[in-house]
């Protein structure tokens, strides 16, 4: 028979176990979708609502040189989605940082949509 003491110690052991379990999933699979863009249609769509203001079709409207087509990309090291998501969450000069208004799966899959549009020439 068990008893109510070990069924408790097992549970918690379950429970344990199930919460690990867990959070090997939940980070292994942010690892997994750190080098693609998910979804490109919402990336799009992040890109129109947050960047377009100063990068409209790839240019920069503040900085000219430093605009988001792909030989100035090259030329300042921005042409990695570790890069530009770095860039886009804390910001720099006059960009302003969006760690609190995007998550990080969107800043993944918008600094993906600025390399695939630079490699086609925001066309
Ligand atoms: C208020 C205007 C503004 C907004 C909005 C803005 N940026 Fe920028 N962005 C800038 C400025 C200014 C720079 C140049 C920063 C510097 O190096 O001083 C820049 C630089 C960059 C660069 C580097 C370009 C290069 O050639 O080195 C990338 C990539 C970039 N922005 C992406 C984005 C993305 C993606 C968003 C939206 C999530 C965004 N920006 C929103 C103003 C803006």
């Amino acid at each position: 028979m068990i008893s109510l003491k070990n069924l408790k110690k097992n549970l918690t052991a379950f429970l344990l176990i199930l919460t690990l379990a867990f959070v090997e999933i939940a980070t292994n699979s942010q690892i997994a979708i750190a080098d693609t863009a998910t979804n490109p249609a919402t990336a799009a769509e992040v890109f129109t609502a947050n960047c377009a203001g100063c990068h409209i079709n790839g240019s920069n409207i503040i900085r000219r040189g430093k605009n988001l087509k792909q030989k100035a990309l090259k030329k300042y090291g921005m042409d990695s989605i570790a890069n530009i998501s770095n860039l886009v969450t804390n910001g720099k000069g006059i960009m302003p940082a969006y760690k609190n208004r995007l998550s990080e799966q969107q800043i993944i899959d918008v600094s993906a949509y600025v390399l695939s549009q630079a490699e086609t020439d925001w066309k």
